[in-house]
């Protein structure tokens, strides 16, 4: 009988479901697109329900091909990873009252700017963004006061899912640390910040990552042809359980990753430390570990962008080797990756990006590797701060589309002046979930020995030093763009907004 757990990614544009034997291999998985509405500019939501059925259909894709392929199997366990911060309210019967606020939705600015003037620019621990749960919150109760006395509890994305998926309503903390709401030192709702809004009488109990909340609902399981009683486990947070999916699970422990943004992950033993500089510091999956981290917006997302618009009929690999075959500095160009504004080191909403230092003699190769240059420069603004402050991040393990490249990789290792590693096998969030519920099932002695039998290193990148000065010049310039560029991207935002010609 081969024993599995699932690991199931609640995303942004897809839930994918990750069954994992005792052994830590991938035995099967699925995923789904999602769906998301923009009603206006800055908003951004999805319907939570659709997270269920979605969820469900990929669960069933997953055992279907589980029954074709494989004799004898059991589920034993599952968890979640999912987006953070989105905000999804329930009323008395538990119903959804209106669809989810997600974490990319900039509309609550005024809300922003009202915490801030009340208690100033760091709450919790953490800089006060649109993306943040009582930013969401404020402005609900605020424009929909006929949703807002309706509602009777709030959950984050993959809590809702759970809830739907066993019947039990509860937090988990690594997600309940990204709301601006958990005292990162008691680990317990922080009312006195939620009163000064008028937000009370509707938190959730919170659990810890790795608390059985329940087990699948019967009703599911038989419509899964599921006979036996499969654990459920809390789970943690995208970033989280991303970290966890890469071994990043000890203090000073530090993590890139690049998708559609970027992240740098360092793990953090000091429960309410505070950085600054628009630094997040939120709970890891792992009990007892907080981490740091520094968000670029458009990381993949700018390459992807550069590729549609001047490179459509090249690979990403050809765009890659473009890029290589140019110089460190790309000539003499500078790119500045703020295409959707920018959240680390600078929470604005309405910075835009730029090619700087732009002449005739630059080719798709020099601008190309721009792009990437400046994408690992904004990575690099957080590392480059957070060693300020004294953390030591001398190791990194890479992940997402920046870890496909061995170009990019050796490109991080020179401009981070670190080691960065590239893993044998990457799955990402949903790996890291099954984790959590391998872990839970005492399959495991902790999170430690499941990463050592899960996870494993297959490469490294060595910086090297020379290299890394001459990128450090660059990376001044780099560092200039945002003060030189605010006032004027500003400008052009606002006249794109009042624009009424063709
Ligand atoms: C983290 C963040 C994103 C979301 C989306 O602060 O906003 O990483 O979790 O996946």
């Amino acid at each position: 009988m081969e024993r599995l757990v699932l690991g199931i990614d609640v995303g942004t544009s897809s839930i994918k479901s990750l069954a994992v034997n005792d052994r830590g291999k991938i035995i099967a998985s699925a995923s789904s697109p999602l769906t998301i509405q923009h009603a206006y500019p800055g908003y951004s939501e999805q319907n939570p329900d659709e997270w269920v059925s979605v969820t469900i259909e990929t669960m069933n894709n997953v055992i279907n091909n589980l029954k074709q392929n494989h004799s004898d199997f059991e589920i034993n366990g599952i968890s979640f990873s999912g987006q953070m911060h989105g905000l999804i309210v329930l009323d008395n019967e538990y119903k959804v009252i209106r669809p989810a606020i997600l974490w990319n939705d900039t509309r609550s600015t005024a809300q922003c700017e009202m915490i801030k003037s009340r208690l100033g620019e760091i709450v919790l621990g953490n800089p006060v963004l649109e993306g943040f749960t009582l930013t969401k919150l404020m402005w609900l109760k605020q424009h929909e006061p006929a949703h807002w006395s309706k509602t009777k509890v709030f959950l984050l994305p993959k809590d809702y899912v759970r809830f739907k998926l066993t019947g039990a309503i509860n937090m988990e903390l690594s997600d309940a640390s990204s709301t601006l709401l958990l005292d990162p030192s008691t680990n317990e709702w922080s009312e006195d910040v939620g009163r000064q809004f008028g937000i009370t009488n509707i938190y959730p109990p919170l659990v810890t990552s790795d608390t059985q909340v329940g087990f699948l609902k019967q009703s599911i399981a038989e419509k899964l042809g599921i006979s036996n009683k499969v654990a459920v486990f809390a789970g943690g947070g995208d970033n989280a359980c991303g970290a966890i999916g890469a071994g990043v699970i000890e203090p000073n422990q530090s993590l890139c990753s690049i998708g559609t943004s970027g992240v740098i992950l360092s793990c953090e033993s000091k429960q309410d430390a505070e950085y600054g500089n628009n630094i997040h510091m939120f709970k890891h999956a792992v009990n007892n570990l907080s981490y740091a981290m520094g968000v670029t917006l458009s990381a993949g997302y700018s390459l992807n962008w550069f590729k549609n618009q001047c490179a459509q009929n090249d690979s990403f690999d050809e765009l890659m080797s473009y890029a290589e075959q140019s110089k460190i500095g790309a000539q003499g160009l500078i790119f500045a990756p703020y295409l959707a504004g920018e959240r680390t080191p600078h929470g604005d909403a309405n910075i835009r990006g730029s090619f700087i230092g732009l002449s005739g003699m630059h080719s798709l190769g020099d601008m190309a590797r721009a792009v990437v240059e400046g994408v690992t420069y904004s990575l690099y603004e957080s590392i480059a701060y957070l060693r300020t402050q004294g953390k030591q991040i001398n190791e990194v393990v890479a992940i997402g589309g920046g870890a496909k490249s061995e170009f990019w990789l050796q490109l991080q290792a020179d401009i981070f002046n670190a080691k960065v590693y590239k893993l044998k096998h990457e799955e990402g969030p949903s790996m890291g979930a099954a984790m959590i519920a391998a872990t839970g099932l005492k399959w495991y002695e902790d999170i430690g020995a499941c990463v050592e039998q899960f996870i494993h290193k297959e490469q490294v990148f060595e910086p090297n030093k020379e290299r890394h000065v001459a990128y450090q010049s660059y990376f001044e310039v780099y560092k200039a763009v945002y003060n030189q560029t605010q006032p004027l991207t500003k400008k052009l935002v606002e006249l794109t907004k009042q624009s009424t010609h063709n």
